[in-house]
């Protein structure tokens, strides 16, 4: 087994590699690939860069060259769920890209012909998570993630992913993981912790907030790991 932890910015993933301590770097494809042993386990890391084409490349890389068996996704989202406070954790259940639109064509917003509004999230994955929130008794809410190569800052279009996707926070690369997860069955798990409200104040919340939000995120997913059986 080989589990590969993901973010999208450097900020995402510093504190994993911190954590981690020593590693081999791995130039491929225009990125560095991190691989280590953490608590005896195989482990690949990256960021990706922001966005979804990005994130779809890392998340191929680090399955098909570098050979990961599961994917945890770590880093920080926009709230659109009233529930959500800077800071909250969010385990996607499933995902959606937010910003794919054939709808000229009759189809809904989310869709194309072969593919699907929602991908899954891995269940026992998932459940780890909540086992992980209950040792650390830490609130983890579970909910549904909308994805799109826009950073939103708008009250109207984000309520607009709310009520279209039914989704609890927006972010830009979770669901286009989560779509190569799925066509290369490997389980995986997106982890997101709050920076901002994605609304007028979005921008300045996000440079506040994301190396804490971003921690907290890495810190769960540590521990995560820890529990993964292999
Ligand atoms: N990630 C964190 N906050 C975000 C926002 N407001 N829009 C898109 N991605 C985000």
């Amino acid at each position: 087994m080989k589990i590969a932890i993901m973010g999208a910015m450097p900020e995402e993933l510093e504190p994993i590699l911190k954590e981690v301590g020593s590693y081999k770097i791995v130039e491929y494809a225009g990125n560095k690939y991190y691989e280590a042993q953490y608590k005896g386990v195989d482990i690949v890391l990256a960021y990706s860069k922001i966005g979804k084409v990005f994130s779809t490349l890392t998340a191929t890389t680090l399955i098909e060259h570098f050979g990961a068996t599961k994917l945890l996704f770590s880093g920080v989202a926009g709230a659109i769920s009233p529930e959500l406070k800077v800071g909250d954790l969010i385990v996607a259940t499933k995902l959606a890209q937010h910003d794919l639109d054939i709808t000229a064509f009759g189809h809904p917003f989310g869709y194309v012909p072969e593919g699907a509004v929602y991908i899954e999230s891995d269940e026992a994955l998932r459940k780890i998570a909540q086992e992980v929130a209950a040792d650390m008794q830490t609130p983890l809410k579970e909910g549904i993630i909308a994805t799109g190569d826009q950073f939103v800052a708008n009250e109207e279009r984000k309520n607009w992913i709310g009520e279209t996707f039914n989704a609890d926070a927006l972010e830009m690369e979770g669901a286009s993981v989560g779509v190569v997860c799925d066509a290369l069955d490997i389980p995986f798990c997106i982890l997101r912790s709050i920076s901002d409200a994605a609304d007028m104040d979005a921008s300045f919340s996000f440079d506040e907030f994301l190396e804490t939000s971003a921690l907290r995120s890495a810190e769960f997913i540590m521990k995560m790991v820890e529990k993964i059986e292999h």
